[in-house]
């Protein structure tokens, strides 16, 4: 009841404030943060903000872990994502506004890239209709990143995952030790040690012998799905993992994702989306995180436009509501 009201006041003020010829909403817009961000940072609301500006009238949701902001910001440091997920995916599918959208588009930055892929991959609902992710670790990485000098904190993070990637500790506190992936850089395939132990990544790149059919189902219903690399990345290492490739970081050796097998037998659905269109790789320049608002404005309007949507917006939330 409570959750009916909070919707029907909701359309009410959009109605007042809606022009009568306003062109059809633009579906909401959910966005997860990098790794020592926040929900409620200037930088996300400035993205919030730019996502109006192109498709006014956005409802924008930044995904947190909780209400308190440090506490947000710590989760992107500790935590199972196992959990994390599932109750992003809880938030979500019991949000007053998102789970009345028929769909939703997804924007993720950095490690919130690979995070969101998880919650379409095991929830979806709402269903996302185009994914965007910048600088994210769909490969996961290979190294920890470098600490500027005399950072004994970020020096100890880096030592303490390091020296335990693979405790049971590390892969279900610590979040990066979840995204690691080591090769046998001998043949080229994913280290048993990777595959035994992550708590992750290859459970969420089905690389393990029993695949979850469903992983490969939910991620090929996307529209699009856009995958921006850095050009000049160097705190992701390796940088093409933003492209899903495989890079040996001992020889240099960079496989690129339709000649690897997680394409060819199409693990996860990316064939597919590739395929019928809907997969695509960009750069853009700069070292990692860093981009100016015209990029961002290009996605909104390329990917995210109510034309693009396709939805009638208020029209069909109302429809949904009266069917309550
Ligand atoms: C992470 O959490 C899930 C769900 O609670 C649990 O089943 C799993 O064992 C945890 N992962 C690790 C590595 O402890």
């Amino acid at each position: 009841m409570l959750r009916l009201l909070t919707l029907l006041v909701l359309l009410l003020i959009s109605a007042v404030t809606a022009s009568p010829f306003s062109p059809p909403s633009p579906i909401p817009l959910i966005i997860w943060h990098g790794l020592g961000d926040k929900y409620d940072s200037d930088g996300i609301k400035g993205v919030g903000e730019l996502a109006n500006k192109a498709n006014p009238g956005t409802f924008v949701y930044n995904i947190r872990l909780s209400e308190d902001s440090e506490t947000d910001a710590r989760a992107t440091f500790f935590g199972n994502l196992t959990e994390q997920i599932q109750q992003v995916c809880d938030d979500l599918s019991s949000h007053p506004i998102l789970s009345t959208a028929p769909s939703v588009n997804a924007l993720g930055f950095s490690q919130g890239g690979q995070f969101l892929r998880g919650y379409i991959q095991r929830c979806n609902k709402p269903p996302v209709k185009n994914l965007i992710t910048f600088g994210s670790q769909h490969n996961g990485i290979a190294k920890y990143q470098s600490c500027a000098p005399g950072d004994w904190i970020c020096k100890a993070w880096v030592a303490l995952l390091r020296g335990n990637t693979w405790s049971s500790y590390a892969q279900s506190h610590l979040v990066p030790a979840q995204y690691y992936r080591s090769i046998d850089e001998e043949t080229g395939e994913p280290s048993e040690e990777y595959l035994e132990n992550s708590n992750f990544l290859a459970d969420i790149n089905n690389e393990r012998k029993v695949k979850n059919k469903e992983y490969a189902e939910k991620l090929s219903s996307l529209d699009k799905f856009v995958m921006y690399m850095f050009e000049d990345d160097t705190t992701v290492i390796p940088k093409e993992s933003a492209w899903f490739a495989q890079t040996n970081i001992a020889s240099g050796e960079v496989i690129k994702l339709r000649d690897r097998v997680i394409y060819k037998e199409d693990w996860i659905g990316l064939k597919k989306l590739d395929e019928k269109g809907g997969l695509e790789f960009k750069t853009t320049p700069g070292g990692h995180m860093q981009f100016e608002d015209k990029i961002l404005l290009e996605v909104f309007e390329t990917y995210f436009s109510s034309k693009a949507a396709g939805w009638g917006g208020a029209k069909e939330w109302m429809q949904d509501i009266i069917e309550l």
